[in-house]
């Protein structure tokens, strides 16, 4: 089997750091999404990937390269806009040849890995398999109308009034029968080639279409508030405190704490789960719970709780910070008086009442 990964689009809900990255670079519990990922494909037994990239190619063949790094080996394919998830599969058509294929959607995250569903696939032939899972809101996917065997026999991209309340999730499983479905498709209402319109012809035509429940933790990542909860599952999730950097005795740790080697502590209270990466500096702080600080950040007289700190960011004197994203080399200080900010294009500031 074969992967497809999705990691092209504007990620125009995740401007002003989609300005400057591709939202599958930025980073949850300290990792990019994209490196979860490559890490699940991988996983999952697969060796061969194309990854469409749009424009943020370069910052993205920058981290992952060829992807030996991940036991890959990549081949990258360029859209020239955000065509659709169908647009994606057509441009991969002679990549894929006759292979069955996992697609994934590289701003996805899928903390229980993949591995199950692609074995539930080579085990039961299909010719789709969808993983699908319960959602608040249904209205953001593409929803699944399945009947008691788990066979699909609707799908409908973002509908109005859903059928049911079961999302369509960022990973499919293929054989090359959907390469069929997908040519002569007509963008949808939004402009695209739906994935939701290739795969109900399947369905239409009398293949077999599974839907498969998820049921482990699983974020797309597409708005702020939907990393930052992901920052949180995947956080929650770290097995133990593991304090390689240099804490001072004047510092108190609790929780699950990671700090890495290379990182200082300086008179903190960091209450975990939280990691603080190699050349971040913290003094006089507390932090935690559920925070994220990437390499080389400056941390002082501060409070930070619920956020994620990119690379290189500062924060100075800032009492009460909480459930905050604070891009590259972004700094948040103090001043005299009023509040003086300069806000990026597309950014979103909240101050305190
Ligand atoms: C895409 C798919 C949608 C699916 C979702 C999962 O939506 O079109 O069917 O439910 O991914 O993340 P998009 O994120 O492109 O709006």
């Amino acid at each position: 089997m074969k992967a497809l990964i999705l990691s092209g689009g504007t990620g125009s809900r995740l401007r002003p750091f989609t300005h400057s990255t591709a939202k599958q670079l930025l980073p949850v519990a300290n990792k990019p999404v994209l490196t979860h990922c490559l890490e699940n494909i991988r996983d999952a037994g697969v060796t061969e990937a194309a990854v469409v990239v749009g424009t943020h190619a370069a910052e993205i063949s920058q981290v992952v390269g060829d992807g030996s790094a991940f036991g890959l080996d990549l081949t990258y394919l360029h859209q020239d806009s955000p065509r659709g998830l169908a647009h994606c599969v057509q441009l991969a058509a002679d990549f894929l040849g006759d292979d069955d294929f996992v697609m994934y959607l590289a701003d996805n995250v899928f903390a229980d890995g993949i591995a199950k569903a692609a074995h539930a696939f080579a085990a039961e032939p299909s010719d789709a398999l969808l993983l699908v899972q319960p959602v608040a809101d249904p209205r953001a996917y593409g929803v699944a109308e399945t009947d008691a065997d788990g066979r699909v026999h609707r799908l409908v991209e973002k509908p109005a009034e859903p059928a049911t309340d079961l999302a369509v999730l960022g990973v499919y499983f293929f054989t090359s029968r959907i390469h069929r479905a997908v040519a002569g498709l007509r963008p949808s209402a939004r402009g695209e080639l739906e994935i939701t319109d290739a795969i109900q012809r399947l369905a239409d035509d009398g293949a077999v279409v599974r839907a498969e429940h998820y049921d482990g933790y699983w974020k797309d990542t597409g708005k702020p508030e939907d990393l930052l909860d992901c920052n949180r599952a995947l956080l929650g999730r770290l097995p133990g405190p593991a304090v390689h950097g240099d804490v001072d005795a004047a510092s108190t740790v609790s929780g699950p704490v990671v700090i890495e080697p290379g990182a200082r502590v300086r008179g903190s209270h960091l209450v975990g789960p939280l990691v603080i990466a190699a050349g971040s500096t913290v003094t006089d702080c507390t932090v935690g719970p559920y925070v994220a600080v990437s390499r080389d950040c400056v941390l002082r007289e501060s409070a930070i709780a619920d956020s994620i700190l990119l690379e290189g960011a500062a924060v100075d004197g800032v009492p009460a910070l909480d459930h905050s994203i604070i891009g590259r080399w972004a700094r948040i200080g103090r001043s005299a008086a009023g509040h003086q900010l300069l806000v990026g294009d597309h950014a979103n500031a909240e101050v305190a009442a």
